[in-house]
């Protein structure tokens, strides 16, 4: 498989590669690739990063927490990742969690462990993984605060977002009002940490007087984690430095969410806290927007969204049923059912703006086999009216009517497919519209769960 890593272009200036005291390198360093879900989530980025991981020497998670759940399906097994890089699969690689992630400890060691139980392809994982010592942390009690949060959502508003209740929310509030607590907190005075750990206890008791948190028993436990962690905490920025600008290294980064789930561009408020865009990539890792090489969007032949708020191209009729059933379209890490609708080419569209996909990967093809008709959204319309722009209200996004292009089904099995010309030229002409639609190459069309079950374009 030839991917456009740009590692050839690295350019050996003769400067030391540490930084330091040492004169940083002025040369542009190594190309990052970067994959970003294009829709609501859960449209297959694990499974693509698996694909690219097998030739990763590094792949990063730069936002988001245990709220992701991406599967990957290797030798008939099914592993499932939370706040682990999926790339963590590959035993060659090292994965990295960066500074824009929120870590629930707890949660990454019982990841860790369980899907090491799987097969060999985690053995050893905690050797391989690096955590950025500026990474904030998720308590118990976050994720508490979270479902309380929900309930008072639900009692004030008579709706509420569907968090996960990971805990996300409180955590990135916590870090936007600086008084969250970091990984490099946690591994310093543990006297000053178990300060602060009880003014923040204090501060959300006193907006939420039903939180009960035994302090000590988490501290003791917070000591324990704190052990078992230190070896895998690093400085993430001089650790990025390196890897951009010491031997050439191919550099993955995956995303978690998704474009419309991201906290400034999403479907606000029914988003997530962290930025599931580009951005996100720099800020979370600590790397410079020059170093970003290839952005791929990873987009679902159709569209689900799991949790509430506006989805245009819903289909609450049999074949919204039949893609939930088809496509096993259950939460991985809610385990609730996931909402099905037709693909939105105005989303897609909507994210590549924002996200400059260099290409796309369609996932989940195989699951539209046997359906009469498909249809695609295209655009919207106001009162009749086309409208030009993705709308940031939600009442407008409520009202909006999209309008369809309709394509006849090509009834048979693709799944076996593994090339272009394997495709009915029904499933190539709908895969055509969309890429001309937006106006981005598709590089991988998906059929299945496996690695295999990808067919590459180009
Ligand atoms: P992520 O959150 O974006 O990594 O996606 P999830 O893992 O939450 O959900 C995607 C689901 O679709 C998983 O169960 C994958 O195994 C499955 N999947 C991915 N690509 C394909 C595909 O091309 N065809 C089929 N049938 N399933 C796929
Ligand atoms: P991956 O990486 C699908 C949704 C939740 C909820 C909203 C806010 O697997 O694609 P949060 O717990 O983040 O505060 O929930 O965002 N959500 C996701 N939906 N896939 C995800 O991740 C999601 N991460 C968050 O369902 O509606
Ligand atoms: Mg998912």
């Amino acid at each position: 498989m030839s991917l456009s890593w740009s590692a050839k272009d690295h350019k050996n200036t003769g400067q030391p590669a540490a930084a330091g005291p040492k004169r940083l390198r002025n040369d542009m360093g190594n190309k990052v690739t970067v994959v970003l879900g294009a829709q609501w989530g859960d449209e297959g980025k694990g499974k693509v990063v698996d694909l690219l991981a097998t030739e990763a020497d590094v792949v990063c998670r730069c936002q988001g927490g245990n709220n992701a759940g991406h599967t990957v399906v290797v030798d008939g097994k099914e592993y499932d990742f939370h706040l682990l890089p999926s790339g963590i699969i590959n035993p060659k690689s090292i994965s990295l969690i960066g500074n824009g992630v929120v870590i629930h400890l707890p949660g990454l060691f019982e990841e860790g462990d369980k899907n090491e139980k799987k097969g060999t392809g985690l053995k050893g994982w905690e050797k391989r993984l690096i955590v950025s010592d500026r990474a904030h942390i998720v308590f118990d009690f976050h994720q508490v605060v979270d479902g309380l949060q929900e309930t008072e959502r639900q009692a004030q508003e008579g709706k509420n977002i569907g968090t996960t209740k990971k805990g996300i929310g409180p955590a990135y509030s916590s870090k936007a009002s600086r008084t969250g607590l970091r990984v490099c907190d946690l591994l310093g005075d543990f006297k000053d940490f178990s300060t602060r750990f009880k003014n923040l206890v204090h501060q959300y008791q006193s907006m939420y007087p039903s939180l009960t948190v035994d302090v000590e028993d988490q501290l003791k436990k917070l000591k324990e984690y704190a052990e078992r962690l230190r070896p895998m905490v690093r400085d993430g920025v001089y650790y990025m430095y390196e890897a951009l600008h010491g031997s050439p290294k191919k550099i993955l980064v995956e995303g978690a969410n998704a474009a419309l789930l991201d906290i400034d561009f999403g479907t606000y408020p029914f988003v997530t806290s962290s930025n599931c865009t580009v951005g996100g990539a720099c800020t979370g890792l600590g790397i410079p927007p020059l170093n970003i090489g290839d952005v791929f969007g990873v987009a679902k032949a159709y569209t689900t969204r799991v949790g509430i708020g506006a989805f245009p191209t819903e289909q609450l009729n049999a074949v919204g049923e039949l893609l939930q059933t088809r496509g096993h379209e259950v939460g991985v890490t809610t385990g609730r059912k996931r909402r099905c609708g037709w693909l939105d080419l105005v989303i897609v569209r909507y994210a590549h703006m924002i996200n400059g996909f260099t290409a796309i990967a369609l996932t989940k093809l195989d699951i539209l086999d046997v359906l009469d008709e498909i249809k695609v959204g295209v655009a919207y319309k106001l009162n009749g009216k086309r409208i030009p722009h993705f709308p940031a209200n939600m009442d407008v996004l409520q009202k909006v009517e999209v309008e369809y292009e309709t394509f006849p089904g090509w009834k048979t099995d693709t799944s076996a497919a593994r090339k272009w010309n394997d495709l009915p030229a029904k499933a190539q002409n709908y895969i055509r519209f969309i890429e001309n639609h937006i106006g981005v190459p598709i590089k991988w069309v998906g059929v299945g769960k496996s690695r295999e079950c990808m067919i590459q374009m180009f």
